[in-house]
């Protein structure tokens, strides 16, 4: 078994959490009015559950972002603290319920740390199915045109291209476009980011938000997402001096795509 399956099971373990959360809700909601539904001990379970796999589905998730190549945007960042914070509202949940059983007046703070859970989990939910899933704003379906019959261009079909892209190879090529341009901020001098690019283990070790080359994925690469930047973007790199130009990029860009080996 490979860490990337592990990191694939995130999106089917978050199913668990959230099922059973609601489920605790709802227990609740029914027991205010239909007194002892399920005993107090219960809930002291149903929050094991929710806990144990909610502390799995953010495990899962590390792995996914930090050995998978799950994609990097700022969604997914929003997405990741709140699977942690979701994942500790759980266990203090679990704890504070613990105390409530041992007679200790805690139910208001409980009961806020509920609805602040429920919150969190629904919003934090949302950003991974659109991870997933793509766009799910509902107001997306009236914009989009959905009617393509009054198009009157022909579609565009992509030819396979015959001519196979030459071999890039990272030490002629790769190498010294990255000494010029990136070495100033990281490499032994300075390491921007937490990220050196000045050898091939430290570029496959990637920065501060894990990796920076997905084997055979520039589109989902950050050293490639970074240097197709328009030049007045942020994030944009070199984040100081020239750009890149096309003909480098494309290099980078096969580079990654034909396996970004140590060639
Ligand atoms: C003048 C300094 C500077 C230069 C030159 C530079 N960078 Fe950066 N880089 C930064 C800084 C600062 C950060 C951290 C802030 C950020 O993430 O934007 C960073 C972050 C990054 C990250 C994100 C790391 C992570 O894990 O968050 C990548 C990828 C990156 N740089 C690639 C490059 C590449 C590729 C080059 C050369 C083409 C380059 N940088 C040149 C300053 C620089």
């Amino acid at each position: 078994m490979n860490i990337e399956f592990l990191g694939k099971l995130h999106p089917f373990m978050v199913h668990f959490p959230i099922g059973i959360i609601p489920i605790i809700v709802f227990f609740h909601l029914i027991t205010y009015y239909k007194k002892d539904l399920i005993k107090p001990e219960g809930y002291f379970y149903l929050w094991c559950l929710a806990s144990i796999s909610a502390l799995l589905t953010i495990g899962f998730g590390w792995i996914n972002l930090n050995y998978a190549g799950a994609p990097i945007s700022p969604k997914e960042d929003l997405h990741e603290s709140l699977g942690y914070f979701v994942a500790f509202l759980c266990v203090v949940n679990l704890v504070l319920w613990k105390l409530i059983l041992q007679e200790k007046k805690l139910k208001n703070a409980y009961y806020i740390s509920v609805a602040t859970l429920v919150i969190s989990l629904s919003y934090g939910g949302h950003l991974g199915a659109e991870l997933t899933h793509g766009s799910l704003n509902p107001f997306d379906f009236f914009s989009t045109p959905n009617h393509k019959t009054h198009s009157t261009t022909p579609p565009t079909i992509t030819q396979p291209s015959k001519i196979t892209k030459p071999t890039v190879s990272f030490k002629e090529n790769i190498e010294p476009i990255l000494q010029e341009y990136c070495y100033d901020c990281h490499s032994d001098k300075k390491q921007k980011g937490r990220l050196r690019l000045d050898t091939y283990e430290f570029i496959l070790a990637g920065g501060k938000n894990g990796k920076v080359v997905i084997s055979k994925n520039a589109q989902k690469s950050e050293l490639f997402g970074r240097i197709i930047l328009p030049e007045d973007d942020e994030d944009v790199m070199p984040s100081k001096g020239d750009l890149l130009n096309n003909s480098q990029i494309e290099l980078i860009k096969n580079w990654i795509n034909q396996g970004a080996k140590n060639n």
